[in-house]
């Protein structure tokens, strides 16, 4: 890698459902756009309840629908010394969000949810599959594909944090 590399967390509440996917998806996304050396990608859950723990089946079967891999992840909480680490945390919901900040602080513009790149009529919150039936994995699936370029295009444009 010859610069800093932007590093990216994708957040959720179990890191089995919904950042798991984020994370693949993003790596497809930089992948097919020739900029997969500027970043350094992975996910987290703001609980523990999941750690170590491969992504949910949903998840998996999904992104294999799609031709992604995202089987060999694992699951880990989130910890104080991310949020002095990363450059990005993309939250898939408005509770992710709020629960990063009892870690500590991470600057506004960098502490992102994924639905602020979708279409404005997605609303706010990548809904939780979890539990629920097989249609939810693809809802969120389409939700964080539509999405994630223009959060590329973001993180690009803002690039790592001054340290
Ligand atoms: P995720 O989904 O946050 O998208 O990984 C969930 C997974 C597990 C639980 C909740 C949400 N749970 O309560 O164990």
């Amino acid at each position: 890698m010859s610069s800093t590399p932007i590093r990216v967390t994708f957040l959720c509440l179990g890191n089995i459902c919904r950042s798991p996917l984020a994370e693949g998806i993003c790596r497809a996304h930089v992948d097919a756009m020739g900029v997969a050396d500027l970043f350094d990608i992975d996910s987290a859950g703001t609980s523990a309840y999941h750690a170590g723990d491969a992504p949910d089946p949903g998840s998996i079967r999904v992104a294999s629908a799609h031709g992604l891999d995202i089987s060999r992840q694992r699951s880990r909480q989130l910890v104080a010394r991310d949020l002095s680490e990363r450059d990005f945390i993309v939250a898939m919901d408005t509770s992710n969000r709020r629960n990063a900040l009892r870690l500590g602080a991470f600057p506004d513009d960098r502490l992102v949810q994924m639905l602020d790149f979708g279409s404005a009529e997605a609303g706010r919150d990548v809904p939780d599959p979890w539990g629920g039936g097989r249609d939810g994995f693809s809802v969120v699936y389409q939700l964080i594909d539509e999405a994630m370029p223009g959060f590329i295009e973001y993180a690009k444009e803002l690039g790592p944090r001054n340290r």
